[in-house]
């Protein structure tokens, strides 16, 4: 069984950024700006940001972080957008979601300039990634191509199962590794909560990505012998032996399935650094995008 080890491979992205970074500079080059704006508290969107910001910081990009409180109104949020829109030394804008109740994330989403949109968040992004154009792939899909690639793990002909079907994950990575690309070409199936027997479908997986947001969805009856397993799950559970309070897990019965698997991804260390380093590749394209 292959430990896939999403935080070496992470370090390893970021240290090719940082040469790109230094590269740009010794031309004489604009270094790469990302904006984050993050409305609230969601303690997990705290940490995503500042681990975001730690990141862009190492690879030598400039950064800014605007902290808005839960109660900031649509219009605020939608005009700090613009701001940065028009701000010609940021090449990428992050609005972290969840965003509260109150605000409309797709309108929040459209107000992006698609070409600083490094989520990959917006439709039009999202329709050139579907008819197989150069764009900004979303950051998590994204990283999960990468670390298959890393990993010579060919999707080509294989069995695709993805469960889950949110926008930040199920939809895009089922779209990305069905398109005719010598990366992708795999036979994707998409299982999700409309289905009477999720295992039925995940017993046939060669390849199985699970996005589901649920401790422990996946066990080892639920798995072919030999099955790569790649688990987007973060999810915190209480665990009053550490310091926070909880740990992460993700959406796999880790230590049954990897007996099983043929490689798989553990969490925490799997996917979520991938997420970190695919967003720092496409603000890096985004900027590279803007010197041309
Ligand atoms: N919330 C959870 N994942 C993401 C992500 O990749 N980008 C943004 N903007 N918000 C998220």
């Amino acid at each position: 069984m292959i430990m896939i080890d999403g935080k070496q491979t992470s370090q390893t992205i970021r240290n090719e950024i940082k040469v790109a970074v230094e590269k740009l500079k010794k031309e004489g080059k604009q270094i790469p700006g990302l904006a984050f704006i993050l409305v609230g508290n969601n303690p997990a969107s705290v940490s995503y940001v500042t681990g975001k910001g730690k990141a862009c910081e190492e690879v030598g990009f400039y950064s800014v972080t605007e902290r808005l409180p839960a109660e900031t109104s649509e219009t605020d949020v939608l005009a700090l957008v613009q701001k940065f829109n028009n701000d010609s030394a940021i090449h990428g804008i992050l609005v972290q979601l969840p965003l509260p109740k109150h605000i409309d994330e797709q309108k929040v989403i459209e107000a992006i300039n698609p070409k600083k949109d490094v989520d990959g968040f917006h439709p039009i992004n999202v329709g050139k990634m579907m008819i197989g154009l150069e764009t900004f792939y979303s950051c998590t899909p994204f990283g999960i191509v990468e670390l298959l690639k890393r990993y010579n793990i060919n999707p080509s002909g294989k069995h695709v199962v993805v469960v889950g079907r949110s926008n930040i994950v199920g939809k895009p990575v089922a779209n990305m590794l069905l398109q005719k690309k010598e990366w992708a070409n795999a036979v994707v199936t998409v299982a999700h909560t409309g289905a009477k027997d999720i295992s039925y479908y995940t017993k046939q997986a060669d390849i199985l990505i699970a996005a589901v947001g649920k401790p422990n969805a996946i066990t080892a009856d639920m798995i072919k012998e030999g099955a790569v397993i790649i688990d987007v799950g973060i999810n915190r559970i209480d665990d009053v032996t550490k310091k926070t309070g909880f740990r992460l897990v993700g959406d796999v019965d880790f230590e049954n399935v990897k007996e099983k698997s043929s490689a798989i991804t553990p969490v925490p260390g799997g996917v979520g650094p991938m997420t970190i380093a695919m967003l720092l590749v496409n603000t890096l394209k985004a900027a590279e995008n803007s010197n041309q």
